[in-house]
């Protein structure tokens, strides 16, 4: 079973190929469930594939982990980040709290992606040649992880990048006291109301009102109102601004 969390359409894309080429069965994580459960049968192995945010798995889909009641043990525990760059210790931090549910971490691996985090001067996308090249480089690895997950390998075969501990632990908590907010969203007079945005929040924090999307005060940034408006009508304050949009879409 693979559940999977995905905003820009990356880590669906690693999900659903890695689910293809291990012959498991997958799951989107809905973080509005409230006593989310599954049940794995005998020998069958679990994997989470969900992006980096600042440097560890997203809060919803740690909180989404820790009300998961899961009925069967699984014989084999995989993570699978996706991220613009790299991932600091987040396989660390996701087997602690895998730890207190009584569950262990078996392998973690890391695709390297196109970037979708734009919301602070100087971080910018990737350039379109940037971008094919490194999903020609997870299409070429994916195989290679598959193999690994199929032998049921412990490993944790990730890019950590530099200062990963205090990324981690202390950048982290940082960014989602400071950054995290949905405040700065602004809709230009481009916006054709196809409710597009309120359609694809994961959280559901967009409504129209008066015509115009409003967002609701429970939004984790994930940008996919941003990155998936036809019109590109919706900006994060001035940050966003001339940086252009970015989501998966599957040229196979
Ligand atoms: C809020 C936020 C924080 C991010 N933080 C990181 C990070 O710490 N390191 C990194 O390499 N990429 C980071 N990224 C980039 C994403 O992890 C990466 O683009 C990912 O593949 C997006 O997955 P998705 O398309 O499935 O949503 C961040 C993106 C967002 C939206």
């Amino acid at each position: 079973m693979i559940l999977f969390f995905s905003a820009c359409g990356n880590s669906r894309f690693v999900a659903s190929r890695l689910a293809e080429l291990t012959g498991q069965r997958l799951m989107q994580i809905n973080p509005l469930d409230a006593s989310p459960s599954l049940s794995l049968a005998p020998q069958e192995p679990l994997g989470v594939v969900c992006p980096v945010y600042a440097w560890n798995t997203p809060r919803v889909v740690n909180n989404y982990i820790k009300r998961l009641s899961v009925s069967g043990s699984p014989s084999y525990l995989f993570l699978a980040l996706t991220c613009g760059d790299t991932v600091g210790r987040a396989p660390e931090r996701f087997a602690k709290l895998l730890y207190s549910k009584g569950m262990s971490l078996s392998a973690a691996f890391s695709f390297v992606m196109p970037e979708t985090y734009i919301n602070l001067p100087g971080f910018n996308l990737d350039t379109p040649e940037g971008a094919r090249s490194k999903i020609e480089t997870v299409k070429m690895r994916l195989p290679l992880v598959a193999e690994k997950i199929n032998g049921r390998v412990g490993e944790v075969d990730v890019v950590r990048g530099k200062w990963s501990w205090l990324n981690s632990y202390l950048v982290n908590p940082l960014f989602y006291a400071l950054l995290i907010t949905d405040r700065k969203f602004t809709v230009s007079d481009a916006c054709t109301l196809c409710a597009l945005c309120q359609k694809l929040c994961p959280l559901q924090n967009i409504s129209i009102v008066n015509g115009r999307p409003r967002w609701n005060g429970h939004c984790t940034n994930c940008m996919a109102c941003y990155h998936h408006c036809p019109v590109n009508a919706i900006h994060f304050g001035k940050a966003t601004q001339r940086k252009g949009q970015y989501f998966f879409q599957d040229a196979r």
